[in-house]
């Protein structure tokens, strides 16, 4: 990719300079802010100078004196008080052009150290609602799977679903006592959880019920044949159910190993940490004290509390012991390091839980792991009014009823349109289009922020919406629709004149950047505002060029740039999880 070739020369530059670069010092290319000077640019000098106390402007130039890329720039200057600019120069975008259209992967360059990374999303729980945080993790978590596998890291999918747990009290009483077992054939999610909320509010008007509640559980956890037999088939119905939903939004995981996988080696690992000196009993219950090893603000098991530091250990096993949730984390960092050789993972849960992930990291650096472990967090989708996010029948969102709704609406815009396409190529379109109105809707948004739920926004053809790409897409299989069964080459000389050309070939180049800047801090949203910026350009050279009116090698370049387009938008739209379609 340019920026890191510019990157490399610009620091050559430096050498050739003769101009030392201090210890640590890392010189930087990036895009342009402003493309009416360069297409790239670096303010590497300005830093530089400012450490070695020279002119900048006049390092500057001496940079640029040694700078050698004439196969590479049509033009370097320097702006203000020092910045570089570089011009990507004409000759070498056809190159580049060529390689997107006839090379793997869009000429996307693959990392020069891949890694195992563990990527851990949608863990939803079983037999609780499955609610939004779950929608955006497991959209965020999937794109950053597909991005990372694209760039060449070995990555493993594991969905570390709740299968264990208090719920499982009510879970089994309801089932002994509530259950509809029809209900239960049909959709067994819907129905469990149905049988969890009537069970809960049961047992806030009546202590009885809580006490049967709580017997039931202790039954399961004491490995009770019969609770164990109920257990299970809570979560294989489930898996089956979770799996198809998965299925049709084409997600896949590597691992299913929720939260009952580690139950066995809960009791070894706090004993092992009580021996190792890391946890401490405190009031019966065995928990996890700072260490003092940080500064305290930085320390997870501290809080603030007047003008000094309270403790806040994290709990790994009660007073009646009981393990907790970080327990389990624990053990199944343990476990993906032994058994997978993570070198990362990252855990794609809502913002609340960050301490708990402080925490739990915090404690496996303690115990010896190396690995590195991030918190991807989100913020919340709100509905279009401000509030809690619902849907049409009132109920609080899950995964399943938005995207039935997606779907159901894309429908019926497509039966209004009346295309003249087919009932089944219609319900195809609705199934690609709904479904990837909801993933982009999320993708497209900074994670951290919150952000409103809008039907109308998201399947509107129009701004920066998965239609509105997916039509893009469609616009660029048409030209070549038209030109079947004529004699059309890509792989000849690509000659690029005109600015709305360059401009598209600049876009198109920069595919390679977008991809990779996608993992430098986990966001997804600068994948998607790259191919809305695509698409845009795409659309100004489309209506500044003719492309089928054209001759010879105009036609043939101009064709390569549709040809490129349509690939960069096909496959950046799949690295979102998104899928395309030759028609709509
Ligand atoms: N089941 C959890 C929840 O719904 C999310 C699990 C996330 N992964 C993890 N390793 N803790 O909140």
């Amino acid at each position: 990719m340019f920026r890191s070739v510019l990157t490399d020369r610009l620091q050559a530059a430096f050498t050739s300079a003769g101009i030392a670069l201090p210890e640590g010092f890392k010189v930087t290319v990036e895009l342009a802010s402003d493309t009416r000077f360069g297409d790239y640019q670096s303010n590497a000098a300005m830093i530089l100078a400012k450490q070695l106390k020279t002119n900048p402007r006049a390092l500057a130039e001496q940079i640029k004196a040694a700078f050698s890329a004439e196969d590479l720039c049509s033009d370097v200057s320097i702006a203000g008080p020092g910045f570089l600019n570089f011009r990507i120069s004409p000759a070498a975008l056809s190159t580049k052009i060529q390689a997107v259209v006839q090379g793997a992967q869009c000429d996307v360059i693959q990392v020069t150290q891949p890694q195992t990374i563990v990527v851990d999303f949608s863990a939803p729980n079983i037999a609780k609602p499955m609610h939004v945080g779950h929608i955006r993790s497991t959209f965020i978590g999937d794109c950053l799977a597909r991005v990372a596998r694209f760039v060449g890291h070995k990555v493993i999918t594991d969905n570390h679903v709740g299968d264990w747990g208090t719920q499982f009290g009510m879970i089994i009483h309801g089932w002994k006592t509530e259950l509809d077992h029809k209900a239960l054939k049909k959709d067994p999610i819907h129905e469990l959880v149905r049988t969890y909320k009537l069970i809960n509010a049961k047992t806030k008007e009546d202590e009885s019920v809580l006490v049967l509640c709580k017997g039931e559980l202790v039954k399961l956890q004491q490995g009770d044949e019969e609770n164990l037999g109920i257990w299970k088939e809570c979560v294989r119905l489930t898996l089956e159910q979770l799996e198809k939903v998965y299925g049709t939004l084409d997600i896949q995981f590597d691992h299913y190993l929720g939260e009952s996988f580690y139950n066995d080696a809960l009791a070894p690992l706090v004993e092992d940490l009580l021996a190792r000196d890391i946890a401490t009993i405190s009031e019966g219950a065995t928990v996890i004290f700072s260490d003092g090893q940080c500064d305290p603000k930085d320390d997870p098991f501290l809080v603030k509390e007047g003008d000094g530091w309270k403790p806040t250990p994290a709990i790994i096993r009660k007073s009646d012991g009981g393990f907790l949730y970080a327990t389990t984390d624990l053990a199944t960092i343990d476990y993906r390091v032994k058994e997978w050789k993570a070198d990362e993972i990252w855990y794609v849960v809502g913002a609340p839980q960050q301490l708990h992930f402080r925490q739990v990291f915090a404690t496996a650096h303690r115990m010896g792991h190396t690995t590195a472990m991030t918190h991807i967090a989100f913020g919340s989708i709100l509905g279009p009014d401000g509030k809690m996010f619902k849907t049409r029948s009132g109920e609080t969102v899950g995964l399943l009823e938005v995207i039935d709704e997606a779907i159901e609406r894309a429908r019926a815009a497509a039966d209004e349109k009346d295309q003249g396409l087919t009932d089944s190529e219609k319900d195809e379109i609705a199934h690609i289009i709904g479904s990837g109105a909801v993933k982009y809707a999320e993708l497209s948004q900074n994670r951290l922020t919150d952000y409103k739920f809008s039907w109308d926004k998201m399947l509107s053809l129009q701004g920066n919406t998965a239609p509105y790409l997916i039509n893009a897409y469609v616009r660029t299989r048409s030209i070549f629709r038209k030109l079947e069964g004529s004699d059309v080459t890509l792989t000849a000389d690509v000659v690029l004149t005109e600015p709305a050309e360059i401009a598209l070939a600049v876009k198109l180049a920069q595919f390679a950047e977008a991809t990779h800047d996608v993992l430098v801090d986990h966001r997804p949203n600068t994948l998607a505002t790259y191919l809305y910026e695509l698409a845009n350009t795409y659309h100004s050279f489309y209506e500044a060029c003719h492309v089928l009116n054209s001759q010879g090698t105009v036609r043939n370049t101009r064709l390569t740039l549709c040809e490129a387009t349509s690939r960069v938008l096909k496959t950046g739209l799949g690295l979102l999880g998104i899928q395309t379609t030759e028609r709509m």
